[in-house]
């Protein structure tokens, strides 16, 4: 049995010049789960303990918890990043269609979605009119992607990117509670 699940719409294949990825066979409808990633949960020193290759297949679902794949790299491991996703996360560990995809369509997420420790930084050759050209760590900070992504992120960076908000002022709100009452007479 492998550790990851792929749908049975999807095949591996090659993806141009970013090596193998996931595609779809037939067509998926929006909100169908596509795939479930799985492996063992390791933290951050002991992935930075790992070859390359078993890192940059690695997963982050939580501030310092790391998916790492089976030791042998299976179809599940190849999903590319896009700059113009079709899937979303959902949880931390499942990947969402968040359109209608044809046969044909390369299975993705934005790596935003889930990373915020450099464990994967790369040169991006999505190729698509959004692409930041660099994916880095941080990219989950940029406000545009907050709020393209908003539901989509995995659950650790949700609740950070909900935490961040609340923990700024907001300009409009009435200031309570510290002034002095306005006197009666
Ligand atoms: C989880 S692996 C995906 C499978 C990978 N394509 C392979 O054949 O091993 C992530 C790595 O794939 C490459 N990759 C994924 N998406 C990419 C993209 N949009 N542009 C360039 N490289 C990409 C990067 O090297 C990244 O570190
Ligand atoms: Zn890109």
């Amino acid at each position: 049995m492998q550790v990851n699940w792929l749908s049975p719409k999807t095949q591996v294949q090659r993806a141009g010049s970013h090596g193998t990825g996931v595609f779809a066979r037939e067509p998926i409808a929006t909100g169908e789960t596509v795939v479930a990633f799985g492996g063992r949960v390791c933290d951050g020193a002991a992935l930075s303990r790992l070859p390359p290759r078993r890192r940059m297949l690695s997963l982050q679902i939580d501030d310092d918890l790391y998916l790492v794949g089976a030791d042998e790299p299976e179809p599940g491991d190849f999903v590319n990043h896009s700059c113009e996703p079709t899937c979303g996360v959902c949880g931390s560990v499942l990947l969402v269609a968040l359109r209608d995809l044809a046969p044909g369509e390369e299975i993705t997420f934005d790596y935003a979605m889930t990373d915020s420790t450099p464990y994967d930084e790369f040169t991006c050759s999505c190729g698509t009119p959004s692409c930041r050209g660099l994916v880095t760590a941080r990219d989950w900070e940029r406000p545009d992607l907050q709020a393209r992504y908003d539901g989509w992120f995995s659950g650790y960076l949700q609740r950070r990117i909900a935490a961040r908000a609340a923990a700024v002022p907001d300009p409009v709100a009435p200031v309570t509670g510290t002034a002095a009452a306005p006197s009666s007479r």
